[in-house]
């Protein structure tokens, strides 16, 4: 029997345990220092799905590094540009340094190719992008993801720092919604 949870209105059951998750940041930290070393690159966690993956990520890297947080905010445009995505947070000169943009999800790629796009204009040394949990059925986006996680299938997943309507974020391990 698999580990389920109740979050709100949904049932999820448990897709990736804890310990599979820990395994893999441990070996994706050992490809970025062998990777990065000596780069001084500044890794930039994108909010809010991703502080846990972050977080323990950070802890396993050996060089010398510096970590920030971004936020993709909505605000409504003129009526004929609709929503706009702005990127909020960024108190440091990026400008000639090397990047590491940390993500939770890539699901249809929409997000960090708005990101990709902003943070460009900074003109940065580098940007590479690692990515705890890639969606490849969905992802229609031309991006090349350097670090993958774990590719998953098409379902909605919580837990680990991805949420469903705001909870669930706090589950250590990652789970699917069980669909009825
Ligand atoms: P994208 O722009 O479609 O790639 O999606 C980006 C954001 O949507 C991610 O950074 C997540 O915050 C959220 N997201 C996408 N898929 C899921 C999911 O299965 N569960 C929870 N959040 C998700
Ligand atoms: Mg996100």
């Amino acid at each position: 029997m698999k580990k389920k949870v109740r979050v709100l209105d949904k049932e999820f059951e448990v897709s990736i345990p804890s310990s599979m998750i820990q395994a893999r940041i441990e070996e994706l930290a050992k490809e970025l220092n062998k990777d990065m070393k000596g780069t001084r690159p500044v890794f930039l966690g994108i909010l809010n799905g991703s502080f846990m993956f972050a977080s323990d990520l950070f802890k396993k890297i050996n060089f010398e590094a510096q970590i920030s947080f971004l936020k993709l905010a909505s605000y409504q445009g003129t009526s004929t540009t609709g929503t706009v995505k702005q990127l909020i947070g960024l108190n440091q000169d990026i400008e000639g340094q090397h990047v590491i943009i940390l993500e939770d999800i890539v699901d249809t790629g929409i997000t960090l190719e708005t990101i990709i796009r902003q943070l460009s204009g900074y003109q940065p040394a580098s940007i590479k992008i690692m990515t705890l949990l890639y969606k490849p059925e969905v992802c229609k986006q031309d991006i090349k993801l350097d670090y993958i996680g774990f590719s998953v299938p098409n379902d909605f997943i919580i837990g680990y720092g991805l949420d469903y309507n705001g909870f669930g974020r706090n589950l250590e391990d990652i789970y699917t919604l069980v669909v009825s």
